[in-house]
């Protein structure tokens, strides 16, 4: 029989990570680093399309203005400070957390412009500039680089560390963060 979590996974990632699967969060961040890298696929074809099709634009727009704030706050406020009490010095996980905090700063940095970009965009204003395509480009790298990250450290680190309380902590905060009963 198949579980919830199971039939909340996507084959596609072209909706939001499914809210049933808060019930096993490792999957739901798990799911979200999938919808996240498929964002990126779609950013890159809008950086190099002559005409970006209107609704992968607002896709992605509605990614960047609703679902990656919340990522970043499950991550910044619940699963790095759960993952810092658990794990052991050699873990070195505070270090890499560190790196990833730092990441999120640029993130806060750099998605304004491109939001403001793809904004225009679909209003139907001019088409993207060169400088605007490059800034596309790298905001995609960076955000590859730090999914590739966060996959082969943090979640492995959690699936290891975290007990079932924690958890249940996680569901509990990352529910609550999306206005969701318990
Ligand atoms: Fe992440
Ligand atoms: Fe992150």
């Amino acid at each position: 029989m198949r579980s919830d979590a199971d039939q909340g996974r996507r084959g596609d990632c072209l909706r939001p990570t499914d809210p049933s699967l808060l019930s096993d969060p490792l999957t739901f961040f798990h799911e979200d680093h999938l919808r996240e890298r498929e964002i990126c696929a779609m950013l890159e074809r809008i950086a190099t399309a002559e005409t970006p099709k209107t609704c992968a634009v607002t896709h992605v727009l509605g990614f960047l203005r609703e679902e990656l704030p919340l990522h970043l706050e499950d991550e910044e406020q619940d699963l790095f400070p759960l993952l810092r009490r658990r794990c052991e010095p050699s873990d070195e996980i505070g270090k890499a957390i560190d790196r990833l905090a730092g990441d999120h700063r640029l993130s806060d940095a750099q998605t304004p412009p491109v939001v403001a970009a793809l904004a225009r965009l679909e209003r139907g204003g001019e088409s993207l500039s060169a400088d605007e395509r490059e800034r596309l480009v790298i905001y995609v790298g960076h955000a590859r680089s730090h999914l590739i990250f966060e996959n082969a450290i943090i979640l492995p680190f959690a699936r290891l560390r975290l007990t079932e309380s924690d958890l249940q902590t996680l569901t509990l905060r990352m529910r609550q963060r999306r206005g969701l009963g318990r």
